[in-house]
């Protein structure tokens, strides 16, 4: 190969090394296997090793680190940078919308546009491109100056050196790490005897402000970006379109950022979707920050000596409180596992009486040093299960929980055995009635089947009366009609609810019935990743081991359980039961979040049948979409049906583009239902599917 080929090559592979980073990192869809992308890295190495003249700062290849300085250079920041006020409860989070109102000289029952994203817990920087190419790092320091972290910053691998286009601008976003990665860091610091981060926020801000930056580039931290200085440089009016400008240079952002109309919405979006997939994310949060959308309002509104007047951060409720550890018990999970549940004196703790808090496993047990008795310290976290914390005061009659514990299955009498990974008792009865309605609650939860009906309360129920032994037999239902009506408390109507509730459940795509198989380690997002690269379970139960491991985001030992349950005679037989019972076992309709809609913000015009307009927002969101109210240069779509009103003519303006119902019908038919039952039903009858 000569210089210019090789020129010509090493610039390619630097634009793919790129954007595989941004598809794994933002877009959490990556396109090609660790291997595939080693050996693009691989490549350019070579090439860079042998025309070492062609090695530039922005090559992937320098995000390897090294010695810098002795210390870090102090900046001043071009735009300053506030911090936000918090709203510790909801009330203030309306008081907040109040004020704005009041300021605005609005009328309080007029709703305001508002974008709500998940509050980063990590360490706030600014980053300046020059010509679409990473220039300056800075992090926040005491708002006027902060620290030059530009080295360091250059070796996170999801942050881009180039961006799509050769563009000049200034970002603000946070850097972390996932809470596994965190878990991972520390591991290995107690490996090597080193003091342990006391927190994933420390352990940000203490591998970001290395004078080494091969130790932060051994780190995996990660990035997020959520601000845009100067936006009207960039012909960008609002939030959304900040977050969408940043999305098309492949700068990282966030997911679950959502356009609420009205703080209600806000507050209903926080307190529900956003509160629900908090405890699934990766990344750790603490709240939500509500900003205004509209960046005109920005101006009218700016900033108090702090802290801006036109955003504000929310934080979900985490209190303490103290008291009495009466008693331990063990509660049996689906696996069999038996995990450790402090029996408390009741306490309120943020405005909720709580009794019980898990106590993790044997070991935290030891750590903690508690012993029924003693008064011990509660910590809630929002949405997350009540948490010993620690003893408060040692009680003065102790019985120790370690030395007395339980040595046979309460539910079905069998000989406990001791697991280690995480060290607790289990019960090792597969039969077990109370760990085969665990399995079925799981199965039937929101995330997996969704299957509203059948709770733990009912499954227990089913489980008992010899109804259920498996999660196949959900499917033989069906057959014993007769005898679901007749148990009590089962009236008619809730047995042919349910029924039609597990019929509906049929059609749950593909992904979803394997997370419902509850493999080991393998939540939500990995069973996407596994329908994504097999077209169905023969081809997953075919496979090596070697292929899961292959998949990005699959570890090895991930990949050794995937394997190993796939390769157990009682799950194959239960997999080719609930196949016959006509369950989706490959993959076909695409995932959500890929969905028609996805990533478009769209607006609605006029009646389009059969959904009215609030409808079509739960539509376009479910489909990963927004649904805003106005059309503006920056919305995607107007959807017009009949009667439409004057946004058809300012889309036709601006030239945005226009779907009439007909043309939807069309685009519609290769995206997945709506979930709630009721509204597929219509939607599958609107595309004109049987
Ligand atoms: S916007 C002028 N958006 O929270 C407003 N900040 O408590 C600038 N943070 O200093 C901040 N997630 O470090 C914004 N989605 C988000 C955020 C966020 C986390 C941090 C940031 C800020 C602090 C304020």
């Amino acid at each position: 190969m000569n210089r210019k080929q090789a020129q010509e090559r090493i610039a390619e592979l630097r634009r793919e090394i790129e954007r595989h980073n941004y598809l794994y990192y933002t877009l959490d869809a990556p396109e090609i296997s660790d291997a595939e992308y080693d050996a693009l890295y691989r490549e350019l190495a070579n090439l860079e090793r042998e025309f070492p003249d062609l090695v530039t700062p922005d090559s992937p290849t320098q995000k390897v680190g090294g010695p810098v300085a002795r210390e870090l250079a102090t900046v001043r920041h071009e735009f300053p940078m506030y911090s936000l006020d918090n709203a510790f409860s909801l009330g203030e989070l309306r008081d907040f919308d109040a004020r704005v109102h009041r300021f605005l000289k609005l009328d309080v029952a007029e709703p305001l546009e508002y974008h709500v994203e998940p509050k980063l817990d990590g360490l706030a920087v600014s980053l300046k491109y020059e010509n679409g190419r990473f220039a300056l790092g800075t992090t926040r320091g005491d708002g006027r100056e902060g620290e030059d972290v530009t080295a360091n910053l250059r070796t996170l691998k999801p942050l881009p050196l180039r961006l799509t286009r050769d563009v000049s601008l200034t970002v603000r976003g946070e850097v972390f790490f996932t809470e596994q990665d965190f878990a991972r860091v520390n591991e290995q610091r107690k490996e090597a005897g080193e003091p342990l981060f006391a927190n994933a926020r420390n352990a940000a801000a203490g591998s970001l402000r290395q004078l080494d930056t091969a130790v932060t580039a051994s780190r995996p931290l990660r990035i997020f970006l959520y601000a845009l200085e100067e936006p009207e440089r960039h012909g960008v009016k609002t939030q959304a379109g900040a977050i969408a400008k940043l999305r098309e240079l492949h700068l990282p952002t966030a997911p679950l950022n959502t356009l609420c109309r009205g703080i209600d919405e806000a507050v209903s979006y926080i307190e529900g979707d956003l509160a629900e997939a908090r405890e699934g994310l990766a990344f750790s949060t603490d709240g939500a920050v509500v900003k205004l959308n509209d960046f005109a309002l920005w101006d009218k509104l700016g900033f108090t000596a702090k802290s801006p007047r036109f955003a504000i951060a929310y934080k979900y409720a985490s209190a303490e409180a103290v008291t009495e550890l009466e008693g331990v018990t063990f509660q049996l999970s689906r696996t069999g596992t038996m995990t450790p549940v402090a029996e408390l004196a009741p306490v309120e703790i943020g405005g909720v009486t709580v009794k019980r808090a898990t106590l993790h496993n044997l070991d935290e047990i030891e750590r903690l040093g508690v012993a029924i008795g003693d008064k011990v310290r509660v910590m809630r976290a929002g949405e997350v299960i009540p948490k010993v914390q620690g003893v408060a005061e040692v009680g003065e009659k102790r019985r120790d929980i370690l030395a007395k514990l339980p040595t046979h299955c309460e539910s079905c009498g069998t000989k406990l055995v001791r697991r280690d990974d995480p060290p607790n008792l289990a019960c090792p009865n597969r039969e077990c009635p109370e760990v085969v309605a665990q399995q079925v609650a799981f199965f039937a939860s929101r995330g997996a089947m969704r299957i509203e009906r059948l709770g733990g309360k009912i499954a227990r129920r089913l489980v008992r009366e010899g109804l259920l032994k498996d999660v196949a037999d959900i499917y033989t239902l069906r057959e014993h009609e007769r005898e679901l009506v007749a148990l009590e408390g089962f009236a008619e109507i809730s047995v042919q609810n349910l029924l039609a509730e597990i019929e509906g459940s049929k059609r749950r795509p593909f992904a979803r019935v394997l997370y419902a198989l509850g493999i080991p380690e393998v939540g939500a997002q990995t069973a996407r990743l596994l329908t994504e690269h097999f077209a169905d379970i023969d081809e997953m139960i075919a496979a090596p081991p070697e292929r899961f491991d292959e998949i990005y985001g699959i570890g090895e030992v991930v990949a050794r359980e995937i394997w190993e349950f796939l390769h157990d005679e009682r799950n194959l037989k239960l997999i080719k039961r609930l196949r016959e019972a006509g369950l989706q076992f490959a993959s076909g309709a695409e995932g959500q979040a890929g969905g028609f809609f996805s990533g478009k913000k769209v607006c609605v015009t006029g009646r389009i049948d059969p959904f009215t307009r609030d409808e079509w927002k739960e539509i376009i969101e479910a489909s990963g979409g927004y649904f805003v109210t106005a059309v503006s240069k920056s919305t995607d779509l107007l959807l017009a049906g009949e009667e439409p009103g004057s946004k058809l003519a300012k889309a036709e303006k601006l030239g945005v583009e226009v779907m009439d119902a007909n043309a939807l019908r069309e685009a519609l038919k290769s995206d997945v239902p709506p979930e709630s039952e009721e509204l597929a039903a219509r939607w599958r009858e609107f595309v004109g599917e049987d």
